[in-house]
């Protein structure tokens, strides 16, 4: 490796791109297909659910890494504490109202959670909600916002317009160029 090559390797910002269960899913390729062309390493969580949605295949291609699953798959590492530890930054694009729910909980019951529970936040965290309005507009849904918030994670705008169920309202899932947007101002105030 040439020195350039090596300073441009150590001085890489690490984005771990978590993907929950929405119909959204999809969208989480463009997210990580517009961070890689800028330069950012990257590992993507997927959920059981999300993994009904969407195929790991698009996000491995994308960042040339194997996606994870579950805490269970790599016997040889504790896969939750090595991903919290290895991000330079958290983004779950998107987030579920049940992934939602478990952070708001502290709960460790599946990868997601797990990790982010184990980051205790070191890095920052942008959570982008996506779901049916009525969803969105409940009050346990808006009290974990509300908690979430507490914690120092940033929650991410939805968009207005026409959702997958059919209804128009909020709840539709941050555009990708968005996200990435604000991921790279993040990264960059770090730095
Ligand atoms: C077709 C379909 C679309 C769904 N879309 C969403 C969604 O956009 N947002 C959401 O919060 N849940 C949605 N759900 C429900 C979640 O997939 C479900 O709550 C799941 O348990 C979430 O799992 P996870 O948080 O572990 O990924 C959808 C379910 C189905 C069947």
């Amino acid at each position: 490796m040439s020195e350039s090559e090596h300073e441009r390797e150590s001085t890489q910002r690490h984005i771990l791109l978590c993907v929950s269960g929405s119909i959204a899913a999809y969208k989480a390729a463009s997210l990580a297909s517009l961070l890689h062309k800028s330069g950012y390493e990257l590992k993507c969580v997927m959920s059981s659910t999300a993994h009904e949605f969407i195929g790991p295949a698009a996000l491995e291609g994308i960042t040339g890494s194997p996606v994870y699953r579950t805490m269970f798959e790599r016997p040889h590492e504790i896969t939750h504490i090595a991903l919290a530890k290895w991000a330079d930054l958290i983004v779950i694009y998107p987030a579920s109202a049940s992934v939602l729910a478990r952070l708001y909980a502290g709960g460790a019951d599946d990868l997601i959670s797990a990790l982010v529970l184990a980051n205790n936040g070191r890095v920052p965290v942008l959570i982008a909600p996506a779901m049916n309005s009525g969803m969105l507009a409940h009050p346990a849904l808006q009290r974990n916002i509300a908690g979430l918030q507490e914690f120092g994670y940033e929650i991410l705008p939805t968009e207005e317009g026409l959702l997958a169920c059919g209804t128009a309202g909020s709840g539709r899932l941050l555009a990708p160029e968005v996200a990435a947007a604000r991921i790279e101002e993040l990264l960059w105030s770090r730095s």
